[in-house]
């Protein structure tokens, strides 16, 4: 009698077979590196809670995309941080004339031109003094009035050269608001990548240390999602769709990979991207700091996973790392 057994062995027998059978593969032009932006000069210090990960002064940052570039990774999204006393209610300095993004931006396209794809984070919780992303009345975080300052950085981002503006702060309206400022300066070319699906979450805990932008008081749950909810998610996404967004995101991106299908399945002509955020990277850093995964096979395995979930794109603080593995691959 013939047997049915099923040889599905033959596909893992060789690295070769493997290697014709693979369907995910990772591409350095899918990657987006975040960069932390300090004022100053010679400036590269080392995140206490993110390792490898640097604090760049300008000047420092430009020799980093430059390396990035030479491995061809292009796309750099841009954090700012500044000191405290630097801080105030309204987040000013986010959106002041000729502030630090502003003028990154400006030196980076000067220096690099189209070959660096720019993307700033546009939120205020790295420029108020109590940490929350929107303006605060009567102790809550007051959606309609903060869509203006929103609209303000943005601007200022979109004027100094940013290929990309990309609002975090989970405000209702923040798409739409960004779109017309965009609009009635004559920059409609500036994209928006909006942080669509983007979860109250603990992995967020490295980052807040990098900014010193933990809230004061109470907690973000009041704008950022409840990780409870699935069809939030995608009615997110559909209402920045709608506003006007250019590329669609979901964060974190490990724990939320349902949510990646879910939004890319949904929204299948449009770009998404998934952002590896710091406590999911300090997580597989500090695993493999202590012997227990394999660094370089860990961070593939879960870069690989956030692909085949159905992100087009990935924010990840390992990309410098996985581009040199996949040269290294190709050779
Ligand atoms: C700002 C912002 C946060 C992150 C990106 N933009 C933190 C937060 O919402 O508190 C987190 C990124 C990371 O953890 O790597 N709104």
């Amino acid at each position: 009698m013939d047997s049915c057994m099923k040889r599905l062995r033959l596909l893992r027998s060789s690295q070769d077979i493997r290697d014709q059978s693979a369907e995910v593969f990772l591409n350095v032009d899918q990657f987006i590196v975040p960069l932390f932006i300090v004022e100053g000069k010679g400036l590269r210090n080392e995140i206490s809670s993110m390792k490898d990960v640097y604090h760049l002064s300008v000047d420092e940052a430009m020799d980093q995309i430059d390396t990035n570039l030479k491995k061809g990774i292009q796309k750099h999204l841009l954090f700012g941080v500044i000191d405290s006393e630097l801080k105030d209610d309204k987040g000013s300095a986010a959106y002041i004339r000729n502030n630090l993004i502003s003028r990154a931006i400006n030196e980076i396209k000067s220096r690099f031109g189209n070959d660096a794809i720019l993307l700033s984070d546009v939120c205020l919780c790295g420029y108020t003094s109590h940490g929350h992303c929107g303006l605060i009345r009567n102790g809550m975080v007051d959606n309609d009035t903060t869509l203006p300052l929103i609209a303000a950085m943005a601007l200022e981002h979109a004027r100094a050269g940013a290929d990309f503006v990309a609002p975090s702060a989970m405000m209702d309206g923040q798409v739409e608001a960004i779109r017309n400022v965009l609009n009635n300066n004559d920059l409609q070319n500036v994209r928006i990548m909006s942080y669509s699906a983007k979860y109250a979450s603990a992995f967020y805990g490295p980052f807040r240390e990098a900014v010193k932008s933990a809230p004061a008081f109470g907690d973000r749950k009041t704008y950022q999602m409840d990780y409870r909810t699935i069809t939030q998610g995608i009615e997110e996404a559909g209402a920045d769709l709608s506003e006007g967004a250019d590329w669609l995101m979901v964060k974190p991106a490990h724990a939320y990979l349902d949510m990646i299908q879910r939004i890319k399945s949904r929204f299948s002509d449009t770009k998404l991207v998934a952002y590896h955020v710091s406590g999911e990277y300090m997580l597989l850093k500090t695993a493999a700091s202590m012997g227990l995964v394999d660094e370089l096979t860990a961070f593939s395995e879960v870069t690989t996973a956030i692909r085949r979930a159905g992100a087009d794109y990935i924010i990840t603080y390992y990309a410098g790392q996985l581009a040199d593995s996949l040269k290294k691959a190709a050779l």
